[in-house]
């Protein structure tokens, strides 16, 4: 049986969760863009500066050392949380686009040559988009786009179709979106790119705050993800990739930290994973603080976070499809954490503004994710993105504010 949880307590667990905004209390559903914090990260970073305070890798002095070892099992915590073979696979870096930009830049650098096809879809972040742009139009590579069907999941024979037409090196494609919330199938994904030939990069920044991701079970390639998003602090993400992978990438920037021995007359030579990707004095109350946060996440059981927030977006879900001046996208019932919509013909900007009026926080606009609203005929949408600590209650109110912003609107 999955473990279930006391919300109650669970809320008690974030300082943030008491405020009030215009007098009411918040009601925060803007998950998607970051999540709050518990104590437990909160306490970390302070614990940090305390008490470990010191540059890693680097001191022989205790301090030093016992930051290093704070750090490093930070490292082996995300290993194990997304089940890495090696804890040296995963890559600290500064946030999800920082891990794309890597890959793009210093993977793409070595292996895209003019005429080869890197795939990308149509719900994409831009963080999975402009990096692939920049390195396509540098080197001559083609980008191409995976379309949606009409109820917006990902159009497999769309998939097939690009595979078929040849050169295609690497596919880039986000676990769950973060306007529809739709989980894309990785697994059958990834065993359609492998036998292709291709390389499989995932964009998990809205997934493994939801639900369990085991990156050796789906053969991804390469998985990225931001700490701020999964309880975490900002400034803070994660590469992972193949240590094959990642052994045959020149490193992507150059300094401290990141070498073996630099020479001025004989060049320099690099570091052993992960070291080789993280030049200069790295986020080291972040990084240990993100360990905090997978030690609170797991704490709570992923399985039974899922279950929860499963039943609050079907309840959700279910309050917005009986209000006629509401227009939900993409429907189904499977959805991670997140709805977008829009009212009628407003504004998504004046709804979202009138819902914080009332206390209520969703993230209005395109979410940096322009073909996607192009896609829709849309210049943006409101978004309500659920965490852990998110209860009935408030979609209540949420649902309450967003009829009296009808009745405003209207
Ligand atoms: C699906 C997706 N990809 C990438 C990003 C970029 O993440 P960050 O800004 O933390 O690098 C986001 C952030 O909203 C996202 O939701």
């Amino acid at each position: 049986m999955t473990k279930t949880y006391n919300i109650t307590s669970i809320r008690q667990d974030f300082p943030i969760l008491t405020t009030q905004v215009y007098n009411k209390p918040l009601v925060y559903l803007d998950n998607g863009a970051t999540t709050q914090k518990p104590q437990a990260v909160i306490n970390s970073i302070v614990n940090y500066y305390s008490t470990l305070n010191s540059n890693v890798h680097r001191g022989v002095h205790s301090l030093s050392q016992q930051a290093t070892t704070a750090f490093d099992v930070a490292r082996t915590t995300v290993q194990q949380f997304i089940n890495a073979q090696h804890a040296h696979e995963i890559i600290f870096t500064k946030g999800a686009t920082d891990s794309i930009n890597t890959v793009a830049t210093s993977w793409g650098f070595t292996n895209l040559h003019k005429g080869d096809v890197v795939l990308v879809s149509l719900m994409e972040h831009h963080s999975n988009i402009v990096p692939w742009q920049m390195v396509c139009n540098a080197t001559g590579a083609v980008l191409k786009y995976i379309t949606l069907n009409a109820d917006l999941t990902l159009n497999l024979d769309s998939l097939d179709e690009l595979l078929a037409q040849g050169n295609v090196k690497l596919v880039a494609i986000t676990h769950t979106s973060n306007v529809l919330g739709i989980t894309n199938n990785i697994a059958h994904i990834v065993s359609k790119v492998h036998k292709n030939g291709s390389l499989l990069l995932v964009d998990g920044c809205q997934t493994p705050q939801h639900m369990q991701v085991d990156v050796q079970f789906l053969a991804i390639d390469f998985y990225v993800f931001s700490a701020h998003k999964l309880y975490g602090p900002t400034g803070v993400g994660i590469l992972y990739g193949k240590e094959n992978l990642l052994n045959a990438m020149p490193p992507y920037q150059g300094g401290g930290g990141m070498i073996s021995t630099v020479s001025l007359d004989n060049g320099t030579t690099y570091a052993t994973l992960p070291h080789k990707f993280e030049a200069g004095t790295p986020n080291i109350e972040g990084n240990i603080a993100l360990g905090a946060a997978i030690n609170y996440v797991q704490s709570i059981g992923i399985d039974a976070i899922q279950n929860y927030e499963h039943d609050l977006v079907v309840y959700a879900q279910q309050q917005l499809l009986q209000l006629p001046e509401i227009i939900l996208y993409a429907p189904t019932a499977d959805k991670a954490g997140v709805l977008s919509f829009n009212m009628n013909n407003n504004h998504p900007f004046d709804v979202g503004t009138l819902l914080d009026k009332q206390g209520v926080a969703v993230r209005t606009g395109h979410h940096c994710c322009q073909p996607l609203m192009q896609h829709l005929g849309v210049a943006g949408t409101v978004r309500a993105s659920f965490a852990l600590y998110n209860t009935i209650e408030e979609i209540d109110v949420f649902i309450g504010a967003l009829k009296k912003t009808i009745s405003m609107l209207s």
